[in-house]
């Protein structure tokens, strides 16, 4: 899948971003908003990895943000299993050099979309963490909206946490 949109494209990884995806991923500043398997340092070999891994679920999309003709970011959904299989987990970075352009809450807005319209899903989340009022606004901007806030729900960094839930759930 490709959407192009007014700031970005989304579109599938390939394996000539792995450089780009090294340079912008490699960043404390990411790792510390989101889950433990993205990995720090962001090496090559991960890198690597990862554009070999992330077109192997073509019903779970996983893509790049492309900026200027470079992958600087990336976004996917995560769907549920049992009796979650209506429900997916979104989860996005961005480069830290394009943070506060309005480029990833327009991607959310495009994503969510796209798989509503696509997928037979009733309800889209996110978790953040609670030191993160930047995502928290990407999530209200898109039309997400807070639910609660998981106690001490996650580890991260050293520290146990709140963690707030967002979700947007079909008409
Ligand atoms: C969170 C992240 C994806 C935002 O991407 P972005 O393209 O910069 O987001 P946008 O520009 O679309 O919107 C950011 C909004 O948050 C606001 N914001 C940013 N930092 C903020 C802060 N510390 N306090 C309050 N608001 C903040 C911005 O002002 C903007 O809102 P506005 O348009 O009303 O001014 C990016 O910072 C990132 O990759 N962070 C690290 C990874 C991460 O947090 N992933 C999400 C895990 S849940």
């Amino acid at each position: 899948m490709r959407l192009e949109l007014s700031q970005c494209t989304l579109r599938p990884w390939q394996s000539n971003d792995v450089a780009a995806l090294v340079r912008h991923a490699n960043n404390r500043n990411i790792w510390r908003n989101v889950r433990d398997r993205f990995p720090h340092p962001y090496t090559q070999e991960a890198a690597e990895m990862w554009v070999r891994v992330a077109n192997h679920n073509p019903y779970e999309p996983a893509l790049a943000i492309e900026v200027g003709g470079e992958a600087v970011g990336g976004l996917g959904l995560i769907f549920g299993r049992d009796i979650d299989w209506r429900s997916a987990e979104i989860g996005y970075w961005l480069s830290e050099e394009h943070w506060g352009q309005g480029i990833v809450t327009e991607a959310v807005q495009a994503l969510t979309q796209y798989a509503f319209a696509h997928f037979d899903l009733a309800r889209i989340w996110a978790g953040v963490f609670e030191w993160n009022p930047g995502s928290m606004r990407v999530l209200e901007k898109a039309g997400f909206v807070r639910e609660g806030v998981l106690r001490k729900a996650a580890t991260k960094d050293g520290q146990t946490i709140d963690v707030v839930m967002y979700a947007i759930v079909r008409d």
